[in-house]
């Protein structure tokens, strides 16, 4: 673009989102461009230094069977001392998947992107309000997926490299239900959900290419299968007025359910009592107990490069 005219993404990241997307965005998913896959922070010498300086407490290795119902198959493995390039080999060559947790929204060199991201949705969403937002990289093999599960937050994907399916199903029963959040809201379960064939028929299909982003209804279940090639993201998970309205209900419900057996009448955001039931919540929260480890963070395989599937089981004979 030239000086003349005003240029929506000039240093942005953010290069098209029309006015479908803007109407459609938090209420159904919406789809927009941006220009995260054309940026040197993206490349494999990028992102193997990256793996190498991010905390591993915050990184992630996990891999996956192929059933998209065996939810059970999603485990967590021990990355060695493997240096960031030769992670990322296994990640191309295998069925692994990375979670470089916060590294978008922590990492000196990808914060100036995080920054420009939620200054070009605020920019072009005119009264989006966010309270908290992190953002983190997906690395992931050609063929992995990503089980039906539901985020807590409110989600945004960039996709920049690859190519992947995203099916997203509507937030609500019997694809998602009340007790299945207040389960989630109170880690006893991970984010994980039932999935049945037939959803198939009640779902929304995107095809992620380098440089589309997609969004999403707070609570939306949706599920990922690669389709070709290494697979890079970017997730952000936003906490609004919105989802803390509504995860402050839910949460309040399953504490009223679990501490004293009391079926909550609804979990509707509307009038006083949700704003009650948010001031509620913060003090179970904070009678919580804390440091309680996730479901599955057991480790069950070490990654190695030289594994067709870019790992061994650690209990393999
Ligand atoms: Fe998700």
């Amino acid at each position: 673009m030239n000086g003349t005219g005003e240029n929506p993404t000039r240093g942005g990241v953010v290069s098209e989102w029309n006015a479908e997307a803007r109407a459609a965005f938090r209420k159904a998913p919406a789809i927009g461009r941006h220009n995260l896959h054309e940026r040197p922070e993206f490349s494999d010498a990028a992102l193997a230094a990256l793996i190498d300086r991010h905390p591993r407490e915050l990184t992630d290795f996990c891999t996956m069977g192929d059933d998209p119902s065996d939810n059970d198959s999603w485990r967590g493995g021990d990355p060695g001392n493997y240096s960031g390039a030769e992670l990322l080999d296994a990640v191309r060559k295998g069925r692994l998947w990375i979670n470089l947790r916060r590294a978008m929204s922590g990492d000196a060199a990808y914060s100036p992107l995080f920054e420009a991201m939620f200054a070009d949705l605020k920019r072009l969403n005119p009264g989006y309000r966010t309270l908290n937002a992190e953002s983190g990289i997906l690395i992931s093999s050609p063929t992995a997926q990503v089980f039906i599960h539901s985020d807590p937050s409110e989600t945004i994907l960039w996709h920049v490299r690859g190519r992947k399916r995203i099916r997203l199903y509507p937030a609500r029963p019997p694809f998602v239900e009340d007790a299945h959040l207040e389960a989630i809201l109170h880690k006893e379960i991970a984010e994980d959900l039932p999935y049945h064939a037939w959803y198939e028929d009640h779902c929304a299909v995107v095809d992620l290419e380098p440089g589309m982003f997609v969004s999403w209804p707070l609570h939306g279940p949706h599920r990922v299968q690669n389709l070709e090639g290494m697979n890079v993201s970017v997730t952000c998970e936003i906490v609004t007025p919105e989802s803390m309205l509504r995860n402050g209900v839910l949460y309040q419900n399953g504490f009223m359910r679990r501490r004293f057996g009391i079926a909550p009448r609804t979990s509707s955001t509307q009038g006083v009592q949700a704003y009650v039931k948010l001031a509620l919540s913060r003090i179970a929260k904070a009678m919580a107990p804390k440091n309680r480890p996730m479901p599955r963070s057991e480790r069950t395989f070490d990654v190695d490069p030289d594994a067709p599937t870019g790992f061994r089981d650690r209990n393999a004979a």
